[in-house]
């Protein structure tokens, strides 16, 4: 196997990849489609598909019974905890929550937290999220009489103003709620200073790590973080959400449950029936992410020695992935820079691409992002365009009443080629 990551090695096992686009009016010729909206979510492989049926021909049943197929399913959910708490690198796998999605899971310990918020108490929220990581506590500082503190972003580099995010955060702060990596504008926030800055005045912090996922590894324990929430499907998993919290803090909070539910964590946090296809399908993809770093593992040889061999190999295959990023990222700028008049709404020095993930969003003239998006979509080229819910993001930067922006957001499936096919068809619109 090679050291340097080729996504043509790992394409095949994506099913969703072969879909092939009929182009019109060059003689109804068929290309493969290019998917560039990972950051809406990703395409998932074979034996996620796989986990998935399995689970549904083989063990579909309800939790706690005493009956083969649900001992069989109770087994499966049980492997999705141990599975996500290695690529989060959590303590214990009581520590991961399951979830139908990211949003649902962080309002629902939004609750739990507003609980102990009194009338006074402040959070802080940051101009750079997606809502899912602002209107649950504009929600909870409302309820509680709390106060929320807005941290600014610089709409020229495109960075989170540290300096003004450090200033906010003081003896009343409860709560410190960031993303990891914005999925408007791709860049890669410091968390692990935030988190300490929260942690200084007896904060907690909460990490959005949705795009950041299929990106790089996270490390919650490194990190110190309280809370921090991801999606599966978006990275390379069926729909589902997964959200990580310290055990004692899972433990002393009163969850919204009903009266059955369990009273420890997570079940107490795991309302009704969970989606455990989807679970079935996370705990595959998430052996995917490890299968790339035993198969790209050679390029990694530090890593610190008490990680499990699965835990290794998710470390490195998430840093295989976030190497080949950066060839990712510089091709799509290279791409998109040669637009006349387009306006890139995130970092492009290519001497930073460490501070980004490849989502790259632009305005483009008086063009409208959906015109483009539109156009792209016509020729089998799949990008998205409006706010995707960054509405702070579009908004601060003036775009909001005018469609947003066009974002394309590359993944480890993605080819440079497709890339190059994005940058062809665009230049043919000037
Ligand atoms: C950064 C970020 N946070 C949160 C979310 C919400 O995730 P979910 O769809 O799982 O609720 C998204 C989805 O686009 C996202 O990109």
């Amino acid at each position: 196997m090679t050291n340097l990551f080729d996504p043509n090695e790992i394409r095949a096992q994506f099913p969703a990849l072969m879909q092939t686009h009929v182009q019109t009016g060059y003689g109804m010729t068929e290309e493969l489609a290019v998917f560039l909206d990972g950051p809406g979510g990703t395409q998932v492989p074979q034996c996620v598909v796989d986990a998935m049926v399995s689970y549904l021909t083989q063990s579909n049943a309800n939790h706690g019974g005493a009956y083969t197929t649900s001992l069989r399913s109770d087994e499966i959910l049980d492997a999705a905890h141990a599975a996500m708490a290695d690529m989060l690198n959590a303590a214990s796998p009581n520590e991961i929550v399951f979830g139908p999605n990211m949003t649902t899971l962080t309002l629902g310990i939004s609750r739990a937290l507003a609980r102990e918020l009194e009338p006074g108490d402040e959070i802080v929220v940051t101009r750079m999220d997606h809502d899912a990581n602002i209107s649950p506590w504009l929600l909870a500082a409302e309820d509680r009489g709390a106060t929320v503190r807005w941290a600014d972003f610089d709409v020229e580099d495109y960075t989170l103003d540290m300096v003004g995010l450090h200033e906010l955060i003081n003896e009343r702060t409860k709560i410190v709620a960031v993303g990891y990596s914005s999925n408007a504008l791709g860049t890669v926030n410091d968390v692990r200073t935030i988190v300490k800055w929260a942690h200084e005045v007896g904060a907690l912090a909460f990490i959005d790590a949705v795009q950041y996922a299929p990106h790089g590894p996270i490390d919650v324990q490194a990190l110190d973080c309280d809370l921090l929430a991801v999606s599966p499907y978006k990275f390379f998993g069926p729909h589902e959400g997964v959200l990580y919290g310290k055990y004692e803090l899972l433990d002393r909070l009163q969850a919204y449950k009903v009266r059955p539910a369990p009273k420890d964590p997570p079940g107490k946090y795991q309302t009704g029936t969970q989606n455990h296809e989807g679970i079935a399908g996370t705990l595959a993809a998430v052996n995917y992410l490890a299968e790339i770093g035993q198969a790209y593992g050679a390029l990694y040889e530090k890593h610190s020695g008490d990680l499990s061999n699965r835990r290794l190999h998710i470390h490195t295959g998430m840093s295989v992935l976030r190497e080949y990023d950066h060839v990712l990222s510089a091709a799509l700028l290279d791409e998109l820079e040669t637009l006349p008049g387009i306006r890139i709404h995130g970092i492009t020095d290519r001497a930073r691409l460490q501070e980004r993930v490849p989502t790259v969003s632009f305005t483009w003239g008086t063009r409208h992002p959906r015109e483009i998006a539109e156009a792209l979509g016509k020729r089998g080229i799949f990008v998205w365009d409006g706010n995707y819910y960054a509405l702070a993001v579009t908004t601060r930067l003036g775009v909001e009443g005018e469609g947003g922006m066009v974002r394309v957001g590359a993944v480890h499936y993605n080819t440079v080629e497709e890339i190059r096919q994005l940058g062809e068809v665009l230049r043919a619109m000037v």
